[in-house]
């Protein structure tokens, strides 16, 4: 296993809509078990395949806690199925350095996927759970969390990146 780089915002790699998994291959496996690590190590509660620069619709989760433990979810070919409610808790991503917002989304979702032994299963979320699952499938379809934030907080943050990108130059 290894920890690999994490892309960072703007990486183009983000911005792309990522290819279905065609097969569950020794690759395949070897990539899931990278990206658990990658997560871990980061650590984040996701991690899906286009932040490690692989554009394929794969992703990781883990939101266990001490308190709760909620199983490692392996996520191949994942698929919204239903929604319900809305919720609004502040959200950050291990590919969007120091910011973190408020975002809307579905309070409770079901998810369809093929797991890592290639089984069709089923997932229903709520809480963090259900905002990792539409924040993973978000980044299968090249959307960051900071497309779903109000304008206003999108420009304090675009301004906040110009500044820094500015900065990283002035200091080579
Ligand atoms: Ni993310």
């Amino acid at each position: 296993m290894a920890v690999l780089e994490i892309r960072k915002y703007p990486d183009p790699v983000l911005r792309r809509k990522s290819r279905p998994v065609a097969g569950i291959t020794p690759e395949i496996q070897k990539l899931i078990d990278d990206m658990i690590e990658t997560m871990y190590a980061a650590p984040g509660v996701g991690l899906a395949a286009p932040q490690v620069g692989i554009p394929l619709r794969l992703a990781v989760i883990d939101v266990s806690t001490k308190e709760e433990n909620i199983p490692l979810l392996v996520l191949v070919n994942p698929e919204i199925i239903s929604t319900e409610g809305e919720q609004s808790e502040e959200e950050g991503c291990l590919s969007v350095s120091d910011f973190q917002s408020v975002v809307t989304r579905f309070a409770k979702v079901r998810v369809r996927a093929t797991d890592r032994d290639g089984k069709l299963c089923e997932v229903s979320g709520e809480g963090l759970l259900a905002r990792a699952f539409q924040h993973e499938i978000d980044h299968l379809d090249g959307v960051l969390f900071i497309d779903r934030i109000s304008p206003l907080k999108r420009g304090l943050f675009k301004r906040r990146v110009r500044k820094n990108l500015k900065e990283d130059k002035a200091a080579i």
